[in-house]
C-alpha cells in the first residue's frame, strides 16, 4: 500500500511532501490511534537519522505511550518530567540538541542524543505529544519544528479525540 520513496530535498520541501503523504494516509479515517500509527510510520519512513518515532497520549494519569517506531519505550510520563512532560506541561514544541543538558531528561533509549517534541493541540486542549529522537547531536531545527508542527496538526484534525 505505501510504495513512495523518502522524499528528498530541502527540510521544508520534505516536510510539505509529508504533509500530503499523511493527508492521503488520513483520508476517510478518523481512528486516532490507527492515524498516530501510519504517522509513526511514515516519520520513520520519511525522515533519517531517527531512533525513535511517535506518540504518547494525554490520560488521567498523565502520557500514555501511543503507536511509535522504534525500541520499546517508557510507558508514562508525568506532565512536567523529562522532555515530553516539560512540553505536554508548557503546550510549547521543544527542541533539545543535547539530551544530557536537559535536566530530568528520561533515557529510554540510551542512543537518544537529540529530541523534538511537538504537543499535540485540540484548540487549547493538550491531547498528547509527537516525540522524534534521534542518535546524532542537534538533529533538530525550527525547520523540523515547524513541520513536525504542520504534522501534528493534520493528525489532531483529521482523528476523532478519545
Ligand atoms: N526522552 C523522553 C522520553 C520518551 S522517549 O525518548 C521515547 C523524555 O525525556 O521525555
Amino acid at each position: 500500500m505505501f510504495e513512495a520513496e523518502r522524499p528528498t530535498g530541502t527540510k521544508p520541501q520534505i516536510y510539505r511532501e509529508l504533509a500530503l503523504m499523511a493527508e492521503g494516509l488520513f483520508r476517510g479515517e478518523r481512528d486516532p490511534v490507527a492515524n498516530a500509527a501510519n504517522l509513526s510510520a511514515l516519520l520513520w519512513l520519511g525522515l533519517t537519522d531517527l531512533n525513535w518515532a511517535g506518540f504518547y497520549f494525554l490520560r488521567a494519569s498523565g502520557l500514555v505511550l501511543g503507536p511509535f517506531q522504534g525500541k520499546p519505550a517508557c510507558v508514562r510520563i508525568d506532565i512536567g518530567k523529562g522532555v515530553c512532560g516539560t512540553a505536554a506541561r508548557d503546550r510549547k514544541t521543544l527542541v533539545v540538541p543535547d539530551v544530557e543538558a536537559f535536566p530530568g531528561h528520561i533515557a529510554c533509549d540510551i542512543d537518544s542524543r537529540s529530541e523534538l517534541v511537538v504537543p499535540l493541540l485540540e484548540g487549547a486542549h493538550l491531547v498528547g505529544v509527537l516525540d522524534l529522537d534521534s542518535p546524532s547531536r542537534a538533529r533538530f531545527d525550527p525547520e523540523d519544528a515547524k513541520g513536525v508542527e504542520t504534522l501534528a496538526a493534520l493528525w489532531v484534525a483529521a482523528s476523532d479525540q478519545i
